[in-house]
């Protein structure tokens, strides 16, 4: 037997109604928000993710699923949606559409990392990206859009944001991080230690322990930010309280990406292990202009579908029910199995959910059968309905039955 490639996961016939949940609820809203969906390749040229995720992070530098394809193009499996979605703005002149331009995705991606609780090699991410505006109203939208889809999901969550700052601001606290990590760089790993030539805030995303230790007294990037990013920042944090968004200002989150800047933001739950951040997000006001385009502000998110479902299986999160049939139509003998199969293609050409034989059961059986999927009627046809034109329709939850004309069978289930 071919096992499934560790770190990937089948999504069964008996799951797939919970996935449909979670995408109708996206979608849904999405339209609530009037963002349009976009699709873009499940691969892109390596260049578009070094580019635009960055060269120092360790998505791009330990976990891109990299490869040559036969004409000798360095390939890469999409690790995430943003890089594509900006290269897609750029590349189809969406800049002279009007502005803001907002677009959602629901996008299988791809990582190699350790594969452990709501953290695999192939996730799916619903994710929400907004081109051409500024303003800090754009942040708060993009927050609150975050925010309604997990509570329609019933999950809980905290809002954690922060801002890193621009260019500008950026470089001084670059410069007090590197006075404060310089005196501890002998004890930290090597990759912080290049981290620290190259972009010393990556340091403290570090997750190991003997680097996390310094990180927690280091200078906080809210001490340095500059008149213009404070006041963006303030403006995002009063829209928040007024919308009624509950979020604690969290200064050591930096995301594991490189085009982030100013707000930055993280839904966290404690209830899946390790993995808790279930959406993130934030500005990435320079990536168009890294990627080619003209200069162009955006912001947006991203969710990871697995770990919503976690979070929703571990907390008793309700569902939906999954699908089941209405009705059950089953027959005796050849002649009243053919007329069970034609009245179910019926109903089905009117849009019901029915059922019939497909397997030469006994009415016992198919009854038996019935039960098993949930069908919320079955309909029997002996000789005699088949001769007066009727079924016996029995009402599975209370057991009642009663005699139906077969053409009156939809009109009864309306
Ligand atoms: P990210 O934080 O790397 O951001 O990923 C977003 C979400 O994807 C995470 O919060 C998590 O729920 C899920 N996720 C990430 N890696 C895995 C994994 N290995 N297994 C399962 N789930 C995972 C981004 O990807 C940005 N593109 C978000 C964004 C959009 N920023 C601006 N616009």
């Amino acid at each position: 037997m071919i096992n499934i490639p560790k770190g990937t996961k089948d999504v069964l016939p008996a799951d797939s109604y919970k996935w449909q949940y979670i995408e109708d609820t996206a979608r849904g809203v999405a339209r609530a928000f009037n963002i349009s969906e976009i699709r873009t390749p499940t691969f892109e040229y390596t260049e578009l993710f070094s580019r635009g995720v960055g060269e120092t992070t360790d998505v791009v530098n330990k976990e891109m699923y990299t490869f040559e394809d036969k004409g000798g193009r360095s390939i890469t499996l999409k690790p995430e949606g943003t890089a594509g979605a900006a290269r897609m703005f750029i590349e189809n002149g969406l800049a002279s559409s009007p502005m803001p331009l907002k677009a959602f995705y629901i996008t299988p991606a791809f990582r190699y990392e350790r594969p452990q609780a709501g953290r695999l090699r192939e996730f799916h991410q619903f994710g929400i990206e907004v081109f051409g505006s500024e303003s800090y109203h754009t942040d708060a939208e993009v927050i609150f859009a975050a925010s309604t889809f997990l509570n329609k999901l019933g999950v809980k969550t905290r809002l954690e944001i922060n801002s890193i700052g621009c260019k500008s601001c950026r470089a001084e606290y670059n410069k007090a991080l590197k006075e404060y990590f310089k005196p501890r760089l002998a004890e930290m790993c090597e990759t912080c230690n290049s981290r620290f030539e190259k972009n010393p805030l990556r340091i403290l995303d570090c997750k190991e322990e003997g680097c996390k230790k310094f990180t927690a007294d280091a200078p906080k990037i809210t001490d340095y930010l500059c008149p213009d990013c404070k006041a963006h920042f303030d403006g995002v944090k009063n829209l928040l309280s007024d919308l009624g968004i509950y979020y604690t200002v969290n200064p050591r989150i930096v995301r594991g990406l490189d085009y982030y800047s100013r707000t930055v933001f993280e839904f966290v739950s404690d209830e899946i292990g390790a993995q808790g951040t279930v959406c993130g997000g934030g500005r990435y006001d320079g990536l168009i202009e890294e990627l080619g385009g003209k200069p162009l502000p955006a912001i947006g998110f991203a969710a990871g579908i697995e770990r919503l479902m976690l979070l929703m299986e571990n907390t008793g999160a309700a569902f939906p029910e999954r699908q089941k049939p209405r009705i059950y139509i089953a027959g005796m003998d050849e002649k009243t199995r053919a007329a069970a199969f034609k009245i179910a293609a019926e109903l089905r050409l009117k849009g019901i959910n029915a059922e019939c034989d497909l397997m030469n059961r006994s009415v016992k059986a198919q009854f038996k059968y019935a039960d098993k999927l949930g069908a919320e009627y079955v309909a029997v046809i002996g000789e005699t309905e088949l001769l007066n034109g009727e079924v016996t329709l029995k009402n599975m939850k209370d057991g009642t039955q009663s005699a139906v004309k077969t053409t009156q069978i939809y009109t009864y289930l309306q």
